[in-house]
């Protein structure tokens, strides 16, 4: 769906989380193309606060700014507040990040904040917004997961649960709501070019075969009707179908032996 008939059905507002960096700032940008006026969140406002302006100077759209700690569980009343009087016709829960490394040398608490960001921020607006979204009875929920929500992950274990929860949360919700003429898209990218590697002390320079966030985000948008699950690209789909296809045991060994070998690197430094 393109054009004025996308803006029809999805629009008139959005709604994206985190949006001050990487697929979600990929998101508000492909939206305000779209015609959809922006609810952004994130916890950097002076980047919200700068893109907001960038794009209703690009797009003349309406972007309202909300910042707000997605690990505080009291942030889904915040953005409730902010989106107080919009007709938001799609949901963008994106922000979320990633840990690596043994499992045993995560901070916990850390850890609990990555639980309440990956998933419960999904669980409270995806409750907070469906209630719009069903009296509209059109509009859309993506929830940004990865690949490494479609099996176990070793050395990554805490957040590929993370993303198993967010695809299985994603197919539960494209059952209930298909009668109800939403849409709900888990959407799996693999590895996407944006600062997310950085903060996880992987230098993004030794990563092969990287997406864009704007690829992610357009291909995303343009697959809405392609739920519940949705792997982003060629590449990542042809790599998970042959992992999945393997005994599940190997195909984890396999994984570790390989993690393990790329991680040595880090850990020694
Ligand atoms: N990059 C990849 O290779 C890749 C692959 C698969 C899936 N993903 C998923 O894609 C999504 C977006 O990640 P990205 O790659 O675009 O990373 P990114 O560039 O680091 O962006 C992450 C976004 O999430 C926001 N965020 C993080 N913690 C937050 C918090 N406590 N409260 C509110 N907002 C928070 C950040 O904003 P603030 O820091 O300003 O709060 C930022 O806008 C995540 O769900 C990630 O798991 C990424």
């Amino acid at each position: 769906m393109k054009g004025d008939e996308f803006l029809a059905h999805y629009g008139p507002a959005a709604l994206v989380t985190g949006a001050s960096s990487g697929i979600g700032d990929a998101f508000a940008r492909e939206l305000a193309e779209r015609g959809l006026n922006l609810l952004l969140v994130a916890r950097r406002a002076d980047r919200l606060q700068q893109l907001a302006t960038d794009l209703q100077a690009a797009h003349g759209v309406n972007v309202t700014v909300c910042a707000a700690d997605l690990a505080d569980p009291a942030a889904a009343d915040l953005i409730a507040k902010a989106a107080d009087g919009m007709d938001i016709g799609l949901l963008v829960s994106n922000a979320g990040f990633g840990l690596k490394g043994p499992h045993q040398a995560n901070d916990p608490a850390h850890m609990t904040a990555m639980l309440q960001v990956n998933c419960g921020a999904h669980l409270q607006l995806t409750h907070r917004f469906l209630p719009g979204l069903l009296s509209r009875g059109r509009g859309a929920i993506v929830l940004t997961s990865s690949i490494e929500g479609l099996m176990g992950i070793p050395f990554s274990a805490a957040y590929a649960a993370s993303k198993a929860f967010t695809n299985s949360l994603g197919e539960s919700l494209w059952g209930e709501l298909q009668p109800a003429g939403l849409d709900v898209l888990a959407v799996c990218p693999g590895s996407t070019d944006t600062e997310a590697h950085a903060l996880q002390g992987i230098d993004s320079s030794t990563l092969e075969g990287m997406m864009s966030p704007r690829e992610v985000a357009v291909l995303s948008l343009d697959n809405l009707r392609s739920g519940p699950v949705y792997v982003v690209g060629e590449q990542n789909r042809a790599m998970f179908d042959v992992l999945l296809g393997m005994p599940r045991r190997a195909a984890l060994l396999q994984m570790a032996d390989n993690i393990r070998a790329a991680l040595l690197p880090i850990e020694a430094s």
